[in-house]
């Protein structure tokens, strides 16, 4: 399996370093034995290999901050699209940062790839939240795979599992999409206030410098319009779907709650009803019986309810390099098994 990485950041140095460890597990367990033939990052510069770069190489690339165009054959002056075209892969790993207004210019990457009959794997929310709908229509029509198992919940499986595990329809999905809220509220709640919750988390890695997309909600808004369209077939767009932050809350209310049974979380929800898929993302005080209140700091958790299993919750990590790059690689394990 061939692969192109169009960003080479922290998700594709993850994913990397997830194949150098488990390089032979899965060769043994899977008789796969990926291969990175091209690898185009904005910063880094790009490199073109057609029988595959040492995978050693190019993390030490990363790690030293080299220019890529060191590693393989004369690449200059070729962007994103002309990496796609020109090179062999036969999957590429869309990995630039996320746009939650326009998905670019990572839709477009998807958008040539799917055409030029490549798979296509995303961690990046911005064009599966825009345009997942799409995308989907053309890989089918290009007989290729698009997945996405990395834009909610990063490394915990997620899609697979609903793709593969669950034999009913999804009605509801509830959860906590976003580690960087949810850290903030468990920090809120053992006493911070929510600026000194928030420069812990930005002190950790967890929060950006402007931590709006966060705190304002609309990092799980994306998430949660990916499952209420991709999962439960809505049609929503993020104006029609009502979105709350956590900047509002009192903290004094945060660190209360608790001695009543209860705790503050940043819930996305979408559910199904009467034919219609209607979608939210706000604060809610949750009773300690709902396992969602149990999901405490950086842990992501969805709570997927259908018939006749009732309410199943998943929890796990929602971020991280390596985590994320599991998630790429479980995507690529699904379109290994498609081929096989
Ligand atoms: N990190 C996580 O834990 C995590 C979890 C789930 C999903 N994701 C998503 O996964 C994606 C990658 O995340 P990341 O953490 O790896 O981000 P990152 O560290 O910022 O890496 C993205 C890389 O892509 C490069 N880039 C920007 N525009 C590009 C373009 N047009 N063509 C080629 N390369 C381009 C960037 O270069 P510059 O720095 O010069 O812009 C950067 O090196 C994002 O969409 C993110 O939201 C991340």
């Amino acid at each position: 399996m061939r692969l192109c990485l169009i960003g080479y950041g922290n998700v594709g140095y993850g994913f990397v370093r997830v194949l150098l460890r488990h390089g032979s597990w899965l060769r043994e367990r899977f008789e796969l034995s990926p291969k990175i033939v091209a690898v185009h990052d904005l910063r880094r510069g790009t490199v073109l290999s057609s029988l595959g770069l040492d995978l050693m190489v190019l993390a030490k690339a990363w790690e030293e901050n080299r220019n890529l165009s060191e590693l393989g054959e004369s690449s200059s002056g070729l962007d994103a699209f002309s990496v796609i075209k020109e090179s062999n892969a036969e999957v590429v790993l869309e990995l630039t940062p996320t746009d939650l207004a326009t998905g670019e210019p990572a839709a477009s990457h998807i958008r040539t790839a799917l055409s030029l009959g490549k798979h296509v794997v995303t961690t990046n929310k911005g064009p599966v939240a825009l345009f997942g709908k799409e995308l989907l229509v053309l890989a089918r029509e290009k007989g290729v795979q698009f997945r996405f198992e990395g834009t909610v919940m990063a490394g915990t499986p997620l899609f697979s599992l609903i793709d593969s595990g669950v034999a009913a329809p999804i009605r509801r999905v509830r959860g906590i999409l976003n580690g960087t809220t949810n850290f903030i509220l468990t920090q809120m709640e053992a006493g911070k206030t929510y600026e000194e919750a928030l420069s812990e988390a930005q002190r950790l890695g967890y929060a950006e410098t402007d931590p709006t997309a966060d705190v304002e909600g609309f990092d799980a808004l994306a998430k949660i319009l990916i499952l209420a369209n991709l999962v439960l077939g809505g049609d929503l767009r993020a104006q029609e779907v009502p979105r709350e932050g956590i900047t509002k809350l009192d903290p004094k209310e945060v660190q209360n709650a608790p001695k009543e049974g209860c705790r503050w979380k940043l819930v996305a929800e979408a559910v199904r009803e009467g034919g219609e898929v209607r979608a939210k993302v706000g604060p809610e005080r949750l009773p300690l019986s709902d396992p969602l209140s149990q999901v405490s700091g950086v842990l992501n958790a969805l709570t997927l309810e259908f018939d006749p299993l009732g309410a199943i919750t998943v929890i796990g990590p929602g971020a991280g390099p390596e985590v994320t790059g599991h998630a790429v690689l479980s995507d690529l394990l699904a379109i290994h098994r498609g081929l096989r």
